[in-house]
């Protein structure tokens, strides 16, 4: 498990950070101790199982057969199994079912930039598909927001690849602690709606085709799928597009090499719902379960392939070993509870959604502190917009009637039916009575006869204006273009017009144009709602009135103009990923366009400040072994040799201190630039934390670097290889460059190996063992073309670490100072040394 207990309680106390006495009644959430095996153990148990079933039997449970759930493995009566049940979705357990929670959406936790959030949404969620009895989620969702009209952004986790890795590393520890299979969607590039399952060309059923470099598919692509293998996720589930030309689930470049070999996942691939387009060539290619099944590609289908040599039954053996191993894995087989999908699983989750809905509300403008109303001098409110109220909930259960209203989730297989709905309007009248408000309200945004009327009415004039404006999309379908449904911004500039404060309150699945109204005056606040939820009333109440101080962070770039992106849905049956790692706020940065709001933003109640920024190499330091980071990273990799790749090798330090008067969260966010040769963008995501400071306190916050963080795929060595050369860190609370509050460029890497020593011209100037406080130290002004020989203990024939001195001829005075050419430079910091390994890269 994770976390203990305690460290749990702790985590939650200090989640909270109200501007004044009320609060958000929550209580520690409960963690499921769940008796989990190692993976090896799975595999041997499935193995084991496998050796007891007949050739039809294993043939047979390769693909889906008819049952209550989205998708069904079949029984086995004879060895007591029966079978598995895989339903959707990502935020709760969904499928039209009742009586679950439906969670904040997947975009929404994103923007709560907290990992103990992830977490703890995560397996609150796994507690509800447990208790239905449902063995296999199909989530987490983590295609990335390439396309901003893309109709399922709102289930992912923004348009940044690290920040959708982190999601869905806690999603699956999160679920899978809770004894509930992860499954990792859709894999891969399944960036867009559009011709997902349409191709004229290639076949009436096939998909569009990603096209798109080696580079792009591992740094930006892969790279959240790789985080959730290394979480231990037990599925993967491919995807309805052709991947630079053949269909995704056939797909063996994708299947077996990047997936089952360079990551080293032992769990299954399962074919999204439809998505198997041939049988054999896609056992072979990779894919382990056919689902739904009903295409009769694999399964029994298989069984004469087996018998005239065209696919092994050591592949069929293999495929059975893979769907049963994460049953074995999560103890699925000993005391899971029976499947009944109808159990009332939301327990007292109502209290978790409520404070991720709202920690995941982002305040993007706040003149003059427009925001939180004050009660006691602000006592008129109009409320406009169909968005600020309910609109058929509940009615259809794949959230399809969800066009108008206001959201909670957007539509299609990630929408969760909710149990009840507490929309803006109703928890702002329950607020008014409460606090002795006067509240008028037009929810007909057609009606502007009543529109207008309500703006000459009297007490009013002079009171505050709430406009809520919404986008809705759907699975299936990806939006038309990025303005606000329902006419929004011609509802926004009409109120704008006549009133003074008006403050706009957007509802949305990913990125909105908010240009038509933006710079006007009178639109005086801002706030991006998300998808929050069912509580979703209670919460913007709670941002609105200062019960809690905003600290959501945008995860994609706001573009001014919509062309500005880059990127676009294709019509064309072949979607180019030109761009290459150039997305999002890398994109903008690269083409210095300015954009309406940066990827990372948003305000806060309080003001913060930064300082003290240390850069240091990890050694055994307890602060770092302590440090939560560290905890929650016992990893539960599949394949320890890769475990070294996501352990910490730098540490960054630095303070921030809330200076304002109010408690609050920020968000520092570690963006690094990599030396020339890893031809990356200018800055990229790399680490953030999200900190909770009452008034006037301090924290030293710590953010680690991976070998993983700092490394960049190599096409010709076909690796991950650390860049040589300079690295800058900036610590800043939006990927613009005006909020960069602290950098550090000593972040040197060097490598002792003769090729690299000739290449870049390495002039050393001390070497030092690590851990070490003798220096053996060398002057030179030549570039020294080999490795130095300056003490026979420096072998650089192994893997040797040692710190190198690069900025200068320094020593090492008596009172550990550097002194060089008689002046002291500084007391020793890792400021002036860089540590690595004398082989690397070899
Ligand atoms: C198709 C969707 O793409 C996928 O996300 C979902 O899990 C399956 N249908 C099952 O409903």
């Amino acid at each position: 498990m994770m976390y203990d207990y305690i460290v749990l309680i702790g985590i939650l106390s200090t989640c909270f950070s109200f501007t004044n006495s009320a609060s958000i009644p929550t209580q520690p959430y409960k963690i499921t101790n769940v008796v989990t095996r190692s993976w090896d153990e799975a595999i041997a148990l499935a193995k084991g199982f496998a050796t007891q079933m007949t050739l039809e039997e294993k043939c047979n449970m390769t693909a889906g057969v008819g049952g209550h759930c989205a998708g069904f493995v079949s029984p086995v009566p004879h060895l007591n199994f029966g079978g598995l049940c895989f339903q959707d979705s990502p935020s709760g357990v969904g499928d039209g079912v009742q009586f679950s929670t439906a969670f904040v959406a997947g975009i929404h936790i994103a923007a709560t930039w907290d990992r103990d959030l992830f977490y703890q949404r995560a397996a609150a969620i796994g507690q509800e598909f447990r208790g239905k009895g449902v063995h296999f989620a199909l989530g987490p969702m983590m295609n990335i927001d390439r396309n901003a009209l893309h109709g399922r952004n709102w289930e992912g986790f923004g348009a940044d690849p690290y920040l959708s890795g982190e999601n869905s590393y806690y999603y699956v520890k999160g679920l899978q602690d809770q004894g509930v299979v992860a499954t990792a969607k859709h894999y891969i590039c399944n960036e867009q709606e559009s011709n997902r399952t349409y191709h004229p060309k290639t076949g009436p059923s096939q998909g569009y085709s990603a096209n798109l470099d080696d580079k792009t598919m591992h740094e930006i692509y892969l790279w959240p799928f790789a985080a959730s293998v290394a979480a231990g996720a037990g599925s993967v589930m491919c995807s309805y597009n052709q991947v630079n030309g053949t269909q995704a689930c056939q797909n063996n470049k994708i299947l077996n090499e990047l997936l089952k070999d360079e990551l080293q996942f032992q769990g299954n691939v399962m074919s999204d719902w439809g998505a198997t387009k041939v049988g054999v060539e896609s056992a072979l290619g990779g894919l382990d379960i056919e689902m739904p099944g009903r295409d009769g590609l694999m399964g029994y289908a298989l069984l004469p392939a087996v018998k005239n040599g065209s696919i092994t039954e050591a592949r069929i053996n293999d495929m059975i070993i893979r769907i049963l191993a994460p049953y074995f894995l999560l103890g699925q087989d000993q005391d899971y509870p029976s499947l009944n999908l109808n159990n009332d699983a939301t327990r007292d989750h109502y209290l978790l959604n409520r404070h991720i809905g709202t920690a995941g509300i982002i305040l993007l403008k706040n003149i003059d502190n427009t925001l939180p109303f004050n009660m006691n001098t602000e006592k008129f409110y109009s409320i406009y917009g169909s968005a600020a109220s309910r609109y058929n909930d509940g009615v259809d259960p794949h959230g399809l009637d969800g066009l108008d209203g206001a959201l909670y989730q957007g539509g299609g297989s990630g929408y969760v039916r909710p149990t009840y709905f507490i929309d803006p309007l109703t928890a702002l009248l329950t607020k008014a009575r409460d606090f002795h408000l006067q509240i008028q309200y037009v929810v007909d945004q057609d009606d502007y006869v009543a529109i207008n009327y309500s703006l000459e009415n009297s007490g009013f004039l002079g009171g505050k204006c709430l406009v809520f404006i919404n986008a809705w999309s759907s699975e299936g379908r990806d939006r038309h273009n990025l303005f606000a449904y329902h006419n929004g911004d011609k509802l926004v500039n009409t109120i704008a017009a006549r009133c003074a404060s008006t403050i706009v309150i957007v509802n949305s699945v990913s990125q909105l144009n908010l240009e038509a109204w933006i710079e006007n005056s009178n639109v005086t606040a801002v706030v991006w709602s998300g998808l929050p939820g069912p509580e979703y009333g209670s919460a913007i109440v709670d941002i609105l009135f200062g019960n809690y101080n905003p600290g959501g962070k945008l995860v994609f770039t706001i573009a001014k103009n919509d062309s500005d992106y880059g990127t676009n849905i294709t019509e064309t049956y072949n979607s180019n990923y030109t761009e290459g790692v150039f997305l999002d706020y890398r994109h903008f940065d690269k083409n210095n366009i300015i954009p309406r709001y940066y990827f990372g933003y948003g305000l806060s109640y309080t003001t913060f400040s930064f300082s003290a920024l240390m850069i240091s190499k990890v050694g055994q330091e307890n602060h770092i072994s302590q440090s939560l980071y560290r905890q929650r990273r016992v990893s539960s990799y599949s394949n320890k040799a890769l475990l070294r790749f996501y352990e910490s090798v730098y540490s960054i330090t630095f303070t921030i201190t809330n200076i304002g008067n109010v408690d609050g969260s920020e968000v520092p966010q570690l963006y690094l630039s990599f030396p020339e040769e890893a031809a990356e963008p200018p800055k990229i995501l790399r680490g953030f934390e999200r900190v909770y400071l009452e008034a006037g306190e301090s924290k030293t916050v710590t953010l680690v670097l991976t070998e993983r963080d700092i490394s960049y795929w190599n096409t010709v060595n076909q690796k991950w290889i650390i860049a040589s050369g300079k690295y800058t860190v900036w610590i800043a609370t939006s990927a613009n460059n005006a909020d960069i509050k602290l950098e550090d460029d000593s972040l040197y890497t060097y490598f002792i190996d003769n090729q690299r020593t000739i290449n870049h011209q390495l002039v050393i100037f001390g070497l030092r063992e690590l851990n070490s406080t003798e220096t053996k130290y060398i002057c030179s002004n030549q570039p020294i073309t080999d490795p130095p020989i300056i003490d026979k203990r420096f072998d650089f024939t192994s893997n040797y670490k040692i710190l190198i001195y690069t900025s200068g001829c320094y020593y090492l005075d008596a009172n550990n100072h550097w002194q060089s050419n008689g002046l002291v430079v500084g007391p020793l910091t890792n400021h002036y040394q860089t540590q690595c390994y004398s082989n690397q890269l070899k």
